[in-house]
């Protein structure tokens, strides 16, 4: 009988894979937090009209959605975003604006497994709400690329492109496109790069030639350029490009959006964003007008361009080490001895130290092999010297017998050595 296997799409998480889950996770929640971002969060099911009313076709034909006990229609949220534009509407009047909240959600899209595009993934979001002016979105750019910065990726490895939807819309108007068209016309220029040209110019008719032309660099945007300016002003220039081209495949979008890549461009996108001022009104019905403005890092390409950048990488591991590890490892040499080394292992906890010790009778010599494997960097061997200890240190192999009572002042000593 084969083993059940996790559904396509979705991963398992072991004990090392998750070590590096939560190195991600530490990273997102200190950066947010250096910018004064406050954490939140909304329920993993929402009703699947949340989703239908505003999304978009893409993300709408990628529901996980079913009908429940009660016969409502649910799904899983594919983004944050909707949920974030109900919860605000509804607690409009508890919070004083801007708000600058961060998440970090389990996010479900049923879309083709692919590289960087799984039925899963975690996402980072951080959405400023109730600010209309230009320094939110810079201020927003301006996480995303120090994020990128704080996994260790250099302006050479990562670059945020910058566009704005209003170009486009202006575009559009000005060739006479119908507004029932605008969102398919934008979904055809989001894909145009990951297909050949003849393709889309035989989806665009007419508009094929003056979309190519701004797709190849002509055409100029005074909010854009004013923007890139306030970036290098903080110094993170070399890491954003304005770039047209990118127009992002949700339909909710009003201005300027983003979206960053690996420079080496074999990725899908790492983060995307921009602003969205008509949501929370369309949403509440009308009742809650708030400009707003936010992008989402997920953690699949995150993880995989981590891997593939070695400093990125080297950061990582030297951080995720620790994690694996425990402090102290008890050996109890004698089994009369476990209930005083149960003792001592409760105090040291009770002091904040990360204690292992063996759960049931074995060997001497296989205890200091686990005390090993754990990376322990001390041992206390409880046994025939009783009421004495024998504290080992196992990084210079140094030992001696300790009275009981004084154990945890002797541990203090040698792990002061190790932590200036
Ligand atoms: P999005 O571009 O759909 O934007 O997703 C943001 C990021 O989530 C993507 O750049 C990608 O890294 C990751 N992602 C999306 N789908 C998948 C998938 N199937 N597998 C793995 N990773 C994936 C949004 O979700 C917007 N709600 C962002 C936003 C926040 N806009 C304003 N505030």
């Amino acid at each position: 009988m084969t083993p059940i296997q996790p559904l396509p799409g979705f991963r398992d998480f072991l004990p090392e894979d998750w070590a590096r889950q939560n190195y991600i996770f530490k990273k997102w929640w200190e950066v947010a937090r250096r910018y004064g971002f406050v954490q939140w969060e909304g329920p993993p099911l929402e009703p699947t009209e949340l989703y239908t009313k505003k999304s978009g076709p893409e993300i709408v034909g990628q529901l996980f959605n079913f009908t429940d006990k009660g016969e409502r229609e649910v799904a899983l949220r594919p983004e944050l975003t909707p949920t974030l534009a109900r919860v605000v509407a509804s607690h409009d009047r508890e919070f004083k604006k801007p708000l600058k909240w961060f998440s970090m959600p389990h996010c479900f899209r049923y879309e083709k497994q692919q590289r960087g595009r799984l039925r899963e993934h975690f996402q980072f979001n951080a959405d400023i709400i109730g600010e209309a002016s230009l320094d939110a979105d810079v201020e927003l750019i301006a996480l995303c690329v120090d994020l990128l910065r704080e996994f260790g990726f250099s302006a050479n490895d990562v670059v945020v492109r910058i566009s704005d939807r209003e170009f486009w819309i202006d575009f559009l108007r000005a060739q006479n496109v119908p507004e029932e068209k605008w969102q398919e016309t934008l979904q055809i220029v989001d894909k145009s790069e990951r297909e050949p040209r003849e393709k889309t110019a035989t989806k665009l008719g007419p508009l094929a030639q003056p979309v190519f032309k701004i797709l190849d660099g002509e055409g100029s945007s005074e909010k854009l350029d004013r923007a890139f300016d306030a970036l290098r002003v903080r110094g993170l220039a070399d890491f954003v490009q304005i770039d047209l081209g990118i127009v992002r495949g949700l339909a909710y979008y009003t201005g300027i959006v983003f979206e960053a890549f690996d420079r080496g461009g074999k990725l899908r996108a790492l983060a995307g964003g921009g602003r969205y001022d008509n949501l929370i009104h369309q949403l509440s019905d009308g009742a809650v007008s708030l400009p707003a403005i936010g992008f989402a890092m997920g953690d699949v390409v995150l993880a995989e361009l981590i891997n593939e950048i070695p400093a990125a990488k080297a950061k990582m591991e030297l951080a995720v080490a620790p994690q694996r590890e425990v402090d102290i490892y008890i050996v109890i040499a004698k089994e009369e001895r476990r209930a005083d080394a149960l003792a001592q292992i409760q105090s040291l906890r009770d002091r904040g130290y990360r204690v292992d010790f063996p759960l049931a009778p074995a060997k001497v010599g296989k205890q200091f092999q686990a005390a090993e494997q754990l990376g322990a960097r001390g041992a206390i061997l409880f046994g025939d010297e009783w009421p004495e200890v024998k504290v080992k240190d196992l990084h210079t192999g140094e030992q001696r017998l300790v009275p009981s009572e004084i154990i945890r002042q002797t541990m203090e000593e040698i792990f002061r050595r190790f932590v200036p």
